[in-house]
């Protein structure tokens, strides 16, 4: 009806590594209390894995309550892969999934992200 209930914002990230991927991160993400428990979240959450699967996106990452987002797919040992341009204040809950197959070496990446994510106090 034309009345905005929720909102999810995909950005890329830029691996600072020769790494061969293609990266994005979910932030943020809310729904209007009033609307939650709906699966409105769950929609435009599988909506953006499907959208950026086709577009070939290797990885997708996430900063939130694993406790929510593990029910999609992202996992720990992914985040692991890709180091946040700031302090996590709560490490727990970086996690990222695949979408496409990805190579690395298995070493850590760091990465810059948009100027919108860019503040230390989001982290
Ligand atoms: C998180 C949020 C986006 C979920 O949206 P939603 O439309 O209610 O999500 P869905 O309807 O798809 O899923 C609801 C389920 O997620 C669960 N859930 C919500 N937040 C949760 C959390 N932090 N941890 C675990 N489960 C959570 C609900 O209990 C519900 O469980 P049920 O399916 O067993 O009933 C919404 O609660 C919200 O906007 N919260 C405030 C902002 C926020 O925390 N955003 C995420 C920042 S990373």
């Amino acid at each position: 009806g034309g009345k905005l209930i929720g909102y999810v914002c995909y950005s890329p990230v830029f691996l600072k590594s020769t790494y061969d991927v293609s990266g994005y991160i979910l932030s943020p993400l809310a729904v209007s209390p009033e609307y939650q428990s709906q699966g409105v979240g769950s929609a435009l959450i599988n909506s953006g894995i499907d959208m950026l699967t086709k577009d070939g996106v290797g990885v997708l990452l996430v900063y939130g309550d694993p406790n929510y987002y593990q029910r999609f797919g992202f996992k720990e040992e992914i985040g692991r892969l890709f180091v946040p341009p700031y302090p996590l204040t709560y490490p727990v809950g970086w996690t990222g999934m695949t979408l496409n197959a990805i190579t690395t070496s298995g070493t850590p990446t760091k990465f810059d992200c948009v100027s919108a994510l860019s503040k230390p106090a989001l982290w």
